[in-house]
């Protein structure tokens, strides 16, 4: 027996109405639900981080971060409704992300979403989570001006992206290898400074010096795409070839050479971009977006150019549910609907 096809035409409103849209994430290690009023005023954005859970792994484990997010949605859920002071019937859509991520969190969210889509007979929107982050920013700053450029930099993702007006983008470049967040990661673990790699890099390289070793920047000549896998090596090579010749490592300046590089090939990339586009505006999005050390270089070279840098504020910057409700509700707005038979996309890309 097939599912019934559900019909929700009649109801469907036009963006002089208010849209409300409960929203649902899970693709990797933090179970979030919100609900967005009109896109991008957030009524409620409720996170459950199992960062702890995988801390003593050194890295998510996907089978233990799906029956986390099981156990964690229907609560996690009910929370966002209630802080919105929304009930299910008050809903217009149900947004989950789809792709890309691991593919047991995306089936928890995604089999969440249908099942409310079917029970209240309202629009099931599936959301590309790369687009969430970027569209984090516009949640913050709603009046941003346009054209703009936005690097998104994520634990699975590196792409610079040329937006026109926010429907659509062009990608100007993207990571050939690894990705920014993959890099930190993976060098966090490599020196033993735990998971997440990121923020633990960071706090090491506060106390350390950043000239004190150069490690070299991928240089593709005149695309916009980035490289990580080099420096990755360069730091291990490094960090062999000392421990052979019996010489002791400082972790610290390690750390801060390592961050120096990764930022020096994020903020060139971008400014190359910037000055080859005319944009009014330049952000940046996604985990790695939360780095200090990133904010401070790109800002400092945008003011040559007379531009400010925008990034979303740390709760949005990393996973949330909020940012894939503001790009549900453009697509509500264009009746971008997805069969109940929308299936998760481990490797989906932008
Ligand atoms: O966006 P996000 O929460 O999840 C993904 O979609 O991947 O990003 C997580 C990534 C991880 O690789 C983490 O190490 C990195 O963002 N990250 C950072 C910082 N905070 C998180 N990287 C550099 N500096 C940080 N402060
Ligand atoms: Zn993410």
């Amino acid at each position: 027996m097939g599912v019934e096809k559900v019909n929700y035409k009649n109801k469907l409103k036009d963006k002089d109405e208010d849209i409300y849209i409960l929203a649902l994430e899970s693709s990797c290690d933090e179970t979030a639900a919100s609900v967005n009023k009109n896109g991008l005023e957030i009524l409620s954005n409720v996170v459950s981080s199992q960062v702890d859970l995988h801390k003593k792994f050194g890295g998510v484990v996907p089978e233990i971060a799906s029956r986390k997010h099981l156990e964690l949605l229907l609560p996690v859920i009910d929370q966002a409704l209630a802080e919105a002071g929304i009930e299910f019937k008050d809903l217009d859509a149900v947004a989950s992300t789809y792709g890309p991520g691991l593919v047991g969190g995306l089936l928890v969210t995604l089999t969440a979403a249908k099942t409310v889509s079917l029970a209240l007979n309202i629009p099931l929107i599936g959301v590309n989570h790369i687009a969430g982050h970027i569209y984090a920013n516009f949640i913050a700053n709603p009046e941003i001006e346009k054209p703009l450029i936005c690097l998104t930099i994520s634990g699975g993702h590196t792409d610079l992206l040329y937006f026109e007006d926010l429907r659509g983008y062009q990608i100007l470049g993207r990571t050939i290898d690894d990705a920014a967040g993959e890099a930190f990661d993976k060098i966090s673990r490599f020196l033993g400074l735990g998971y997440p790699g990121g923020p633990a890099i960071e706090k090491a390289a506060l106390s350390g010096n950043k000239t004190a070793i150069y490690f070299p920047r991928a240089d593709l000549g005149d695309s916009y795409d980035f490289s990580f896998s080099g420096l990755k090596t360069a730091v291990m090579n490094y960090v062999n070839n000392e421990e052979q010749r019996g010489n002791e490592i400082d972790q610290n300046d390690l750390a801060a050479s390592f961050q120096e590089a990764v930022v020096d090939s994020l903020a060139s990339n971008l400014i190359k971009a910037v000055q080859e586009y005319k944009v009014e505006s330049v952000v940046i999005s996604g985990g790695v977006a939360a780095n200090q050390r990133l904010r401070e270089v790109i800002a400092e070279r945008l003011k040559e150019h007379n531009l400010e840098l925008y990034y979303p504020p740390l709760e949005l910057c990393t996973d949330n549910a909020a940012m894939i409700g503001a790009v549900a509700y453009y697509q509500y707005l264009e009746r971008d609907f997805a069969p109940l038979s929308l299936s998760a996309e481990p490797s989906l890309k932008l």
